[in-house]
């Protein structure tokens, strides 16, 4: 999706996180004070991209996660057994620095981790996310994200939709 010349790799102690900058300053705060301390601890992964040398233009998480079968749209719990959750994986932090912003960067790292998600050999019936407000919602939708009926800022996209690369 992306045209510039963005690496994606696993988050590692070499890369500045310091300098990362995007609209959202909970989620800079995230990537400078607590995703290496979450790594650590086994309740996430962090992917970033970096756009020459070491500079992190955008980041994501990924840690797995379940879906009530309850929560989801009926059209879709009644083609799933009857178990009170499904597996999922959820995108908790997804953020482009502002100097990189609409390059499409949001879109590729979304499609990579989507990409994770269908090839994992563990099994997820949907990638989920927890957007922050609307607009981060509506960028969720614009990429084919469902909604859950009772919870706007929830969304998930069933895997099985996803074509592996
Ligand atoms: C949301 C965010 C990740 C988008 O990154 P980006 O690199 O600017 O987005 P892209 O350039 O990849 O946009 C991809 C597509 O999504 C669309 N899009 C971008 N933001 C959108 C929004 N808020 N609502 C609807 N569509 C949106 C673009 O128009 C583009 O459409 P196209 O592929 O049809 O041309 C970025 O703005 C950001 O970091 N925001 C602050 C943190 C945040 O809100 N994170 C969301 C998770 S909680």
């Amino acid at each position: 999706m992306s045209r510039a010349p963005f690496r994606l790799v696993p988050l590692d102690a070499a890369h500045d996180r310091t300098a990362f900058n995007s609209d959202s300053e909970p989620l800079n705060r995230y990537l400078r004070e607590q995703v290496t301390q979450d790594i650590r601890r086994r309740v996430a992964v962090c992917f970033v991209a970096l756009a020459d040398g070491q500079h992190i233009a955008g980041y994501y998480t990924l840690a797995s996660a379940s879906l009530l079968l309850v929560d989801l749209p009926a059209s879709t719990g009644k083609k799933l057994p009857r178990y009170p959750t499904v597996p999922a994986i959820r995108m908790g932090r997804l953020a482009v620095d502002q100097a990189f912003k609409g390059q499409g960067l949001g879109g590729a790292l979304l499609a990579d981790a989507l990409d994770r998600a269908a090839s994992s050999e563990i099994a997820a019936f949907a990638l989920m996310v927890d957007a922050k407000d609307k607009a981060a919602a509506a960028f969720y939708r614009h990429h084919g994200f469902i909604v859950l009926p009772d919870s706007p800022l929830t969304l998930f996209l069933p895997l099985a939709t996803v074509q592996p690369s």
